[in-house]
């Protein structure tokens, strides 16, 4: 019997940064070498079907949908049942904190855990529960897309409403791709003023300190 345990691995990132087809790229991997794998995703990214992960380029994968229910996040544990080696997760950023419990328990149990999301939200603060995640990590692989108005390295994802920059105050969650988010770089991103006043640090002061 093995009791080893397993490892935890994030693929994080822009928009359009492949994140998706990076999954896709290992998890192919892992059962290319006859490993079992389970792929999850939220239920609230329903961009094509409920049913399975979808890359920018047009892969798609089946994929068990969740949703927020604590229950449910328990579940995920049941169904990582004994045969399952590997167990994807993507748009792991719009999941609640459940989910952190939920994966250290995998890990624990041996299996390997590789998690895609979002580093940062369109007003470019750290998404929901990713800087924990990234944390934990055994490892974390941060992609970069290419900035769309100059063509440098982009770090911040645009989202775009009615051809102008959204406000700072916009709920956070809006699933959509290219018709309301853009890949800009730190220099082409832009929001308005609230966000400069709101400094990462105060927020993080306020939120655990
Ligand atoms: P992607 O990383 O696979 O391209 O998908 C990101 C999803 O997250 C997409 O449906 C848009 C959504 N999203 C938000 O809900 N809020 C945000 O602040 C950002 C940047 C994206
Ligand atoms: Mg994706
Ligand atoms: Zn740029």
């Amino acid at each position: 019997m093995n009791n080893s345990k397993g490892r935890l691995e994030v693929i994080c990132g822009s928009m359009f940064s492949g994140k998706t087809e990076e999954l896709m790229r290992r998890l192919g991997r892992a059962e290319y070498a006859k490993q079992n794998v389970l792929t999850i995703k939220h239920q609230i990214d329903n961009r094509k079907s409920s049913a399975t992960i979808l890359s920018h380029n047009g892969q798609e994968r089946l994929a068990f949908s969740i949703d927020n229910n604590k229950e449910n996040i328990s579940k995920i544990i049941d169904l990582a049942n004994k045969n399952i080696q590997v167990i994807g997760i993507d748009e792991i950023q719009f999941f609640p904190l459940e989910i952190v419990d939920v994966i250290v328990k995998l890990v624990d149990m041996g299996k390997t855990i590789i998690v895609a999301g979002l580093d940062l939200d369109f007003r470019g603060e750290p998404f929901g529960i990713m800087p924990l995640i990234m944390a934990i990590a055994d490892s974390v692989l941060k992609l970069k897309a290419i900035c769309v108005v100059c063509g440098k390295d982009a770090h911040h994802t645009q989202r775009i409403v009615n051809g102008v920059p959204a406000k700072y105050d916009d709920p956070i969650i809006l699933v959509g791709a290219k018709e309301c988010y853009e890949a800009r770089c730190r220099n082409c991103f832009s929001i308005d003023k609230q966000a400069v006043l709101i400094t990462p640090a105060k927020k993080y002061t306020e939120k655990n300190l």
